[in-house]
């Protein structure tokens, strides 16, 4: 491939994996992970300060920096230990990551403390029993026999139907499976070894589903899926007109979720070889929509103002009645939600961090079509939720596309473009991270100003490089837009632009979570600059470049050290509620006592929205 204004890309393997990626020389090796979909721990923000993020490089030369030779033993980098986040790839690399430097393994450890192996509590637990057989002496019924074993709990009536048999199977050596004090299912033998839950991410875009091991708390298998309702539309609006609209609308919409659901828990059981009627639980966060959809429930009321949910509390069902396909008796439940746009996964992520515990002001920002945003000051949450379109997807930019082979994940401009392209493949468009990285890199170097508008050449910086001058070109309308990739270069027949209607997509999305950002702050009385941190959550957050996010404004101007990633937090918020009953209540307590601002009904909001469409001066 002819790459005249493209940097040799490097590739990065990561064990035990195997999972590679391409990255450009000189990214920081805590990013080249994030790329592969690890999530590093960094409990400083990557000062190179605490040694969390440690990996180790097994082929390919690394060369450690004056920190990483202060901070680690020589023994260590001998054995080419390394701080992911001061590590730059000049080279193609293999990396071992440990996995106590994985954000989500340090979560199954905190999953741990707050519960602990001991005080693992989900809500459904097995018992194994060995009955006797009824005689003359004792002819007590066979459901009085197995519950007066069990401390008089009740037996659901799919257990009572099935009851003589399966304890005649083996001598009535039982195991019965319980929740809430019924008993949901009973096997024959011993079972107790197979006990498992799934926690779901429903995500407008994305799907993600984790099966966990009720009895360690760990993850054994993992699989996602594109959420087949995007046919119907890429974002929660369509979706809610769609059942409003349609008679059918509904039904097509939940059909097509559980469908997944049930897709996704078929492959988790099938990679860990587990049978799915020893699923016992399953737990779902998600948005508002999402959940709605998911229950079967009608979300006009979220189409109108004042846009209200259906319901707050955690929703709970057996599976049976769900359409899970798992254990018939399982306990299912659904996130508890703050309001409006600000659903279970948001309730999830909080649970997850444990944003209220934080001393000092920290935000979780969750940056998708619908932002959501949570402030922990003193103790004390206060959340809200912007739309921010769907821009950030790809979505309404004239070469946008997912985060996908193909897509420009990330620009850098300095003499000229560099870029780095998801699978190594001919740039065939751009994803939300190269958006953002384009419009802050093309800020820094004068060609766009803060009002949004890409500059014709008479008014360029006189100090511009002529390879970036030449890559800005009159339109038919006699504005002006930037080509990040030329023809010759390009997978799709032409020219890869940022357009300057793209730039203005930008400024309605960044604005959006610029803003929100905004009031939330003002309301709790904070000054940016007090932020202790900002933490980055889902799928999309995790990707974003900080510096260049600061730069465009959606994220306050702290330092970088500041901002952090904390990966699928609506993930790792449902399985804590997987494992222990007492996150249940944590969860609602959260939902209870936070304070939902919505801005749908703020009268400041406009105002802060149209000055936070205008980029910062300065970073
Ligand atoms: S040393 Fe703390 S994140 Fe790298």
């Amino acid at each position: 491939m002819d790459r005249q204004t493209m940097t040799r890309e490097l590739r990065v393997t990561f064990q035990p994996s195997g999972r590679a990626v391409y990255v450009l020389p000189g990214t920081i090796l805590l990013e080249a992970a994030a790329r592969a979909g690890f999530i590093i721990e960094t409990p400083c923000g990557g000062a190179g300060k605490c040694g969390k993020c440690l990996v180790r490089v097994t082929s390919g030369a690394c060369e450690p920096c004056a920190e990483q030779a202060a901070a680690l033993k020589a023994e260590q980098l001998r054995q080419g230990y390394r701080l992911a986040c001061k590590c730059r790839v000049q080279q193609n690399l293999t990396v071992e990551i440990p996995e106590k430097s994985l954000f989500q393994a340090s979560h199954k450890i905190l999953a741990e403390d707050a519960g602990g192996e001991r005080d693992l509590r989900p809500a459904v637990t097995k018992r194994f029993l060995q009955l006797a057989p009824p005689d003359r002496e004792d002819p007590a019924s066979d459901a009085e026999r197995l519950s007066l074993a069990l401390d008089g709990a009740g037996l659901d009536i799919a257990v009572l139907r099935r009851l003589s048999p399966v304890l005649r199977q083996k001598d009535f050596a039982v195991t019965a499976t319980l929740i809430d004090r019924t008993v949901v299912a009973l096997e024959p033998g011993d079972t107790t070894e197979r006990c498992f839950g799934v926690a779901f991410d429903i995500g407008t875009t994305t799907v993600v589903g984790t099966l966990v091991d009720l009895r360690t708390g760990m993850d054994v298998a993992v699989a996602s899926l594109v959420n087949p309702q995007t046919s119907y539309g890429d974002d929660v609006i369509s979706r809610i007109k769609r059942c409003r609209d349609e008679a059918d609308g509904l039904r097509q919409l939940h059909d097509a979720i559980l469908k997944a659901v049930n897709a996704i828990t078929r492959e988790v059981a099938h990679k860990a070889g587990v049978d799915r009627h020893d699923i016992c639980e399953a737990v779902f966060a998600g948005n508002t929509t999402m959940e709605e959809i998911l229950c079967g429930i009608d979300p006009l009321a979220l189409g109108q103002i004042p846009f209200v949910p259906a319901f707050r509390n955690t929703v709970s069902m057996r599976a049976a009645d769900f359409g899970l396909d798992v254990c018939p008796g399982a306990k299912v439940s659904v996130f508890p939600q703050i309001g409006g746009f600000v659903g279970g996964d948001t309730v999830a992520g909080v649970v997850a961090t444990r944003l209220d515990q934080t001393h000092e002001p920290t935000l979780l920002v969750d940056v998708g079509t619908n932002g959501e945003i949570v402030l922990a000051h003193k103790g004390r949450l206060m959340a809200t939720s912007v739309a921010a379109g769907p821009a950030f997807e790809g979505a309404r930019i004239v070469h946008g596309m997912r985060a996908s082979k193909g897509a420009i994940e990330k620009v850098v401009a300095d003499g000229d473009i560099e870029l780095n392209v998801i699978g190594n493949a001919r740039p065939t468009g751009i994803c939300g991270t190269g958006l953002i990285d384009a419009a802050a890199a093309l800020l820094r170097k004068g060609v766009i100003d803060i009002t949004g508008r890409v500059l014709g050449p008479d008014e360029l910086p006189s100090d511009l490089p002529q390879a970036l001058r030449s890559r800005v070109v009159e339109n038919a309308s006699g504005q002006y837009d930037f080509i990040l990739v030329h023809e010759k270069d390009s997978g799709i027949g032409g020219p890869i632009c940022l357009y300057q209607k793209d730039v203005r997509e930008l400024q309605l999305a960044n604005g959006a979570i610029r803003a929100g950002i905004a009031i939330l702050l003002r309301h709790a009385g904070v000054d940016p600059s007090e932020l202790g941190s900002v933490l980055l959550a889902g799928a999309f957050g995790n990707f974003i470049r900080r510096n260049n996010a600061r730069r465009i404004g959606m994220l306050p101007q702290i330092h970088t050290d500041r901002i952090r990633f904390v990966g699928n937090t609506a993930s790792f918020g449902a399985k804590r509620m997987l494992l222990s009953t007492r996150e249940k209540e944590y969860a609602e307590r959260i939902v209870r006592e936070t304070r939902h601002i919505d801005l749908s009904l703020d009268p400041e909001f406009q105002m802060e929205f149209s000055s936070a469409m205008i980029f910062p001066e300065t970073e």
